[in-house]
């Protein structure tokens, strides 16, 4: 995992290693059950080089809370390593390029599960899927189950949305009976 975060702080195979403050490879247990994939680093986190470290990252926090866990006991990364410009979504070829790196540290954590945190996310698991159908349900990927989750910003400004964020939550109860050994 040292190796693939290096290669991410030093990375300029797009365009968006020319704006970043920093590069966000991700964080958490290594041999993390859960894994979370968000979609690309915000202001604060091209600030800090922490992955869901602004407002979006504190109901993430609230959320692990709600079902006993902290954030190094998950580990916690976005499929785009820098962030674009204002915010804007990320292009296709910076979602190909940078995924590389997700593949490297997913084989490498080898979750039991992945939580997709919306839908750029959710979409390079399953290009057809709609959030709104699919989100809180457990899906098979070879060996890995992916579970589709609104993107926790939408639960910032809508109460309803924040329920249902916290309510598609409990599904993850399952998975945290083994509490990882090592936070890097
Ligand atoms: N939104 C994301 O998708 N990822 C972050 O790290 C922060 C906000």
């Amino acid at each position: 995992m040292d190796l693939i975060r290096q290669e991410i702080l030093n990375c300029t195979k797009c365009e968006l290693c020319k704006g970043r403050i920093h590069a966000v490879p991700g964080e958490g247990a290594i041999n993390a059950r859960i894994m979370f994939v968000g979609e690309a680093p915000g202001q604060n986190e091209d600030q800090q080089g922490i992955p869901f470290c602004g407002a979006s990252g504190k109901l993430l926090d609230l959320m692990l809370e709600s079902i006993s866990l902290k954030r190094e006991d998950v580990f916690i990364t976005n499929i785009v390593k820098c962030r674009p410009k204002g915010n804007r979504d990320p292009e296709k070829i910076e979602i190909d390029t940078c995924s590389k790196y997700l593949k490297r540290q997913i084989l490498l954590v080898n979750p039991k599960v992945i939580c997709t945190l919306g839908r750029f996310s959710m979409n390079l698991f399953f290009p057809d899927f709609s959030i709104s159908k699919v989100h809180g349900q457990i899906f098979k990927l070879s060996k890995f189950k992916i579970i589709p989750l609104y993107h926790p910003a939408v639960g910032l400004y809508k109460d309803s949305m924040k329920e249902t964020l916290f309510s598609d939550f409990k599904i993850l109860k399952q998975f945290t009976t083994i509490k990882p050994k090592e936070f890097s």
